[in-house]
Parts: structure tokens; C-alpha cells; sequence
């Protein structure tokens, strides 16, 4: 992740009006509130179903010890995965801004070497946490699907190509894969965020991209010959 990069973030405002909005749910029963919330990996791959470009329960199927990332969710979606599959990640994290797992359910994931890192993505300090609970390797897999909780993650360009740059970096070029349910198209346009246009520059990197601009799904595989950056917006 390109950490000083990243401090744009403290000081961009519409960056900070949210984080002060995500306030209101502090202690907030994230169960109850979100609707969607741990859900099963089938839920997922039915979101994704247009741009995958491989059988999601297969590709695990064949990693030894994945490195596994899912943003604004909570650790049930990634522990379906592993138990869908029997893989064991060597690590495996969800980041959400509460972690409300039950004993049991921090039980399960000990087992799974799954953790569930508390924190806003709007703060630095987040994905300062993130990268080093990773320390230097790469992910196999990384999801968003954060479905209402898009409301509190701008649709802004400098967002868009910090988090989508930032992601690209601690992608594994083994044929790693970035699933990310996106905003509304039309409306991200309007911030200059074009999606369209941005795929088919991708596609000259040596990423294989698909987006459903119906579906918000975007999906980006990483080659070894890939780019090593991606394009802006
Ligand atoms: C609808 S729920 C989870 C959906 C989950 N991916 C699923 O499909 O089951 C939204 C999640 O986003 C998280 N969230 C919302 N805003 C966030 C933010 N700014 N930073 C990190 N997590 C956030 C919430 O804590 C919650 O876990």
C-alpha cells in the first residue's frame, strides 16, 4: 500500500465530513442494522456471478494457504468460504468498524488464522493496521461488498484512486483477484469517477477487468506481466 499516499486522506474534506457521519454508529448493533451482514460466500459469488472470470470456490480449492482480505464486512462471509472449500488461509482479514463477534464465532476464526480488524477505512490509521497485519505478503483474494455501508465510503475520484491504487498494490500477481461492488455508475461519473473509460485503460495494462455497470461489480485479475500501477482516473 502506498502509505504516504494515504494521507490525503486526513486532510480531504468530503473524506472528513463522512468519517464524522460514520460517529453516529459507534455501538451500534451492526446485526441488526446492516441486513446484510456475515453473509454466506454464495451470497457473494451471486453478486460477482457477471465479472468472475473463474469458479471462486474452485480457485481456493486449488490455493495451499491464501491470504484473504474482505472489507466492510464481518469474519462470517470469509469463514463460509473456508469452510465451503477446507482451506485454511495463512491469513485471512475483514475489516469493519465493530468487531461483535461472539466467543464462539472468535473461536472459530483463531482456527482459521481469521481476524477482524475494528476500524474506519476512512482513517489512515486502518489501513496502516491492515498492511501490517499482512507484513508484506500479498493477497490471493480481496472483496467489498459493502452494500448499504457504501453510503458512508465517497464516491470521489481521490477516494476511488487511493483505495483502488492502494488495493492493486497488495494484490498477489499470481492471479489474484479484486471483487469490489462499486456506486452507482451514473452517479460516480458526475465526480469524475469513469468507470467505462478507466476499464479500457486497464484493459491495456495486462489486468484482466470486467465490470457489470448494472450489478456495481467489478472485478480485476492480476497477471505476473500486469502493471504494477494502475491507471488513474
Ligand atoms: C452491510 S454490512 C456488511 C456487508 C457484508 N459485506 C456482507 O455482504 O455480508 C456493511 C459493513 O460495512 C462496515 N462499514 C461501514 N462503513 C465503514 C467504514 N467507513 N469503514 C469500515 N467499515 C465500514 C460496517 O461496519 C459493516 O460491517
Amino acid at each position: 500500500m502506498n502509505l504516504p499516499e494515504a494521507e490525503i486522506m486526513s486532510v480531504t474534506e468530503d473524506i472528513a465530513k463522512l468519517r464524522n457521519a460514520t460517529k453516529s454508529f459507534d455501538g451500534i448493533n451492526e446485526r441488526n442494522r446492516w441486513g446484510f451482514y456475515g453473509s454466506e460466500i454464495e451470497s457473494y459469488i451471486s453478486s460477482f456471478s457477471t465479472v468472475l472470470p473463474v469458479d471462486l470456490l474452485e480457485f481456493f480449492r486449488e490455493k495451499q494457504s491464501p491470504v484473504i482480505i474482505d472489507l466492510m464486512a464481518h469474519t462470517g462471509s470469509i469463514r463460509n468460504l473456508c469452510n465451503r472449500t477446507g482451506i485454511v488461509p495463512k491469513i485471512a482479514v475483514s475489516v469493519s468498524l465493530q468487531d461483535q463477534r461472539t466467543k464462539g464465532e472468535k473461536d472459530a476464526d483463531a482456527n482459521l488464522n481469521i481476524y477482524q480488524l475494528a476500524g474506519n477505512l476512512l482513517n489512515f490509521e486502518t489501513w496502516r493496521k491492515l498492511s501490517a497485519m499482512l507484513s508484506e505478503q500479498k493477497a490471493d483474494l480481496i472483496m467489498e461488498r459493502a452494500v448499504l455501508g457504501l453510503i458512508h465510503i465517497p464516491g470521489s475520484k481521490k477516494f476511488y484512486n487511493l483505495a483502488l491504487r492502494g488495493l492493486w498494490n497488495i494484490l498477489d500477481e499470481n492471479e489474484g483477484l479484486l471483487l469490489l461492488q462499486t456506486h452507482n455508475i451514473q452517479q460516480l461519473q458526475k465526480t469524475g469517477v469513469n468507470l467505462i473509460n478507466w476499464v479500457k485503460e486497464v484493459e491495456k495494462c495486462g489486468v484482466t477487468v470486467n465490470l457489470d455497470a448494472k450489478k456495481r461489480a467489478l472485478m480485476l485479475q492480476k497477471h505476473p506481466n500486469s502493471s504494477i500501477d494502475l491507471p488513474k482516473f
